[in-house]
């Protein structure tokens, strides 16, 4: 495999869960936020946004809302990617464009689901640019996908406005001494096919779940029933908690996006 600085940082990275308590400078963050906005975007409209979170109670509720991880409210640097059509629908607005369209007799439409994806993939795309910069800097980072969860309240917290919704929010900070070890992937036969997808058989799928099962629960505890690590990832993840609450959150906001 071919390698260089910037394949060797990709292959290096790993989420960072424990932070140092020194601040990062504000070129640090500058350089961070200036590589995000660099990233790719749909049609180069930036659909989305950045909110910094810097007020320690803030963090501490996010600690909370955010499927109890208290770890975030010790992030130095933490950033909420918002999907936001809300700019657009503004920009659309005082620019006339509805009328105008009227007068052209064009159909006009709010922002609609297909709208809220792309903002969700310019989020992402944002978010992802803003990890391999930091990692550059040797500032290790953590997705929190639990900011979906809660929607009403995260909303009320930063002035939400109706087409903007939070993505994933990114904790970031210099590692203590100890760093964890890389978590395996799947092998790649399993996630990357030629030309049509693939689905795989029982037996098949044995095989799936090896690396994985080795790395997160070895000694295994299956204190919760479970008979297997797959059983163990049903319990612990998909049918857990928060998994009913980011549903149900998920699914309120997207009737506010679309009302
Ligand atoms: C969309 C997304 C959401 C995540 N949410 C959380 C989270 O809420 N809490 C957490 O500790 N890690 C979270 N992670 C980090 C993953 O657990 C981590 O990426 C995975 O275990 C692989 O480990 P690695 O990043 O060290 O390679 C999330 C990662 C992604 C991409």
């Amino acid at each position: 495999m071919i390698k260089n600085a910037t394949l060797k940082v990709i292959e290096k990275r790993r989420s960072l869960r424990m932070y140092d308590p020194t601040p990062l400078t504000q070129e640090e963050k500058g350089t961070i936020l200036h590589a995000a906005m660099r990233a790719p975007t749909a049609g180069a409209m930036m659909l989305y946004s950045i909110i910094e979170v810097q007020q320690q109670t803030l963090k501490d509720r996010l600690a909370e809302t955010c499927d109890h991880q208290p770890f975030i409210a010790t992030s130095p640097f933490v950033l909420l990617f918002l999907a936001d059509y809300q700019r657009w629908a503004d920009l659309y607005a005082a620019a006339g464009c509805e009328q105008r369209a009227a007068e052209l007799g064009i159909k006009t439409r709010p922002p609609s689901e297909g709208d809220l994806v792309l903002a969700m993939m310019d989020a992402l795309i944002a978010a992802q640019t803003a990890v391999i910069a930091a990692e550059s800097l040797g500032i290790g980072s953590c997705y929190i996908g639990d900011i979906t969860e809660n929607w009403e309240i995260h909303r009320e917290m930063f002035d939400l406005p109706q087409y903007t919704f939070p993505v994933v929010l990114l904790c970031f900070g210099r590692p203590t001494k100890r760093r964890s070890k890389l978590v395996p992937r799947f092998e790649r036969k399993f996630i990357v096919f030629t030309d049509r997808y693939r689905r795989f058989s029982a037996e098949e799928l044995d095989d799936v779940h090896l690396p994985f099962g080795i790395h997160s629960f070895e000694p295994r505890d299956y204190s919760n029933g479970a008979q297997n690590v797959v059983q163990m990832n049903y319990i612990r993840k998909f049918t857990a908690d928060f998994s009913w609450e980011m549903t149900r959150s998920v699914r309120a906001m997207l009737k506010n996006w679309s009302e």
